[in-house]
């Protein structure tokens, strides 16, 4: 971290009482919530904007005893989650995620889809899936909607996922490994620009890695779990050079509290 020469002044945002804060109520179509988050714009130099949300418990886990996210985030976490949905186009997700979180096909709900429109989104969000290997949970192929697969020329069940979920729902970026900016094109080329993602940790550090995550939503939950349990990042090394964010808010509910910050690009 870079050091100051006189230290830095410390802004209070809690309690909420301090500082005069608004407070959020919620609302059926959290259109208060969600404007809150709605100035994140595509940079001039890309084709989408992509935003990271991930929850963590106060000793940075990832997931509780049950190797789920389940465990570890609550309802404070859960409306943040929802209405980061509504301003997306897609969201993308590791397939780890989608076999461990046992992903579903999305539902906006109802009382989102005005909010959703207001934003200038579609009615319809999607998922996207990145895999090497294709596997990819039968209640998601099974789908009237099927995910969008992101994978590789090599995946051993190309051909499967073609016949199962169609072909032009098999997009090819890379030959071992997904290629993520190729990914992030494809999905632009079909008007996925407001891009969500989910996790896993796995994906999030390939796209951290890659310099391709504008924005970071992190939620932490007031446990201590212990454990060997994942981080937000997984990765083998460090990331050379390290990611500086910036805060845009920063939400309290109950002890639970959700954070929003800017990535600086390393390629301005
Ligand atoms: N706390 C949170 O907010 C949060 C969020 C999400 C998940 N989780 C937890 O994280 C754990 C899963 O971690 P994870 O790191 O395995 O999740 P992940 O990133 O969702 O999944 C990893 C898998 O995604 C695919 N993948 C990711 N990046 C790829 C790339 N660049 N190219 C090709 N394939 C790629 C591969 O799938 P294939 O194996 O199919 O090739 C890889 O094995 C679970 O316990 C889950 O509950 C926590």
């Amino acid at each position: 971290m870079p050091r100051h020469h006189t230290p830095p002044t410390l802004d209070v945002l809690l309690p909420t009482g301090h500082t005069g804060a608004v407070r959020l109520a919620p609302r059926e179509d959290e259109s208060e919530l969600v404007a809150l988050f709605a100035d994140a714009a595509v940079r001039p130099d890309a084709r989408v904007h992509v935003r990271a949300n991930m929850v963590s418990t106060l000793d940075g886990a990832a997931t509780g005893p049950d190797r789920r996210s389940g465990s570890i985030n609550d309802e404070a976490d859960h409306r943040v989650f929802t209405a980061l949905r509504a301003l997306a186009d897609v969201v993308l997700i590791g397939a780890g995620t989608a076999r461990t979180e046992r992903y579903e096909p999305l539902r906006t709900p109802d009382a989102l889809q005005s909010t959703r429109r207001a934003h200038g989104r579609t009615d319809e969000l999607e998922l996207a899936l990145v895999t090497a290997s294709g596997a990819v949970p039968e209640v998601l192929l099974d789908a009237a909607r099927p995910p969008l697969v992101l994978t590789v020329s090599a995946c051993p069940s190309l051909e499967l996922l073609r016949s199962r979920i169609g072909p032009h729902r098999v997009l090819v970026a890379g030959d071992d490994q997904v290629d993520l900016p190729t990914a992030l094109d494809l999905l632009a080329d079909r008007g996925l620009v407001h891009v969500l993602t989910e996790g896993g940790p796995r994906l999030l550090s390939d796209l951290l890695a890659a310099d391709l995550v504008d924005e970071l939503c992190l939620t932490w939950t007031p446990l201590v779990v212990g454990g060997p349990a994942p981080r937000a990042t997984r990765t083998d090394d460090w990331f050379e050079p390290v990611h500086h964010a910036r805060p845009r808010h920063l939400l309290h509910a109950d002890g639970t509290l959700l954070g929003r910050w800017v990535i600086d690009r390393l390629t301005p």
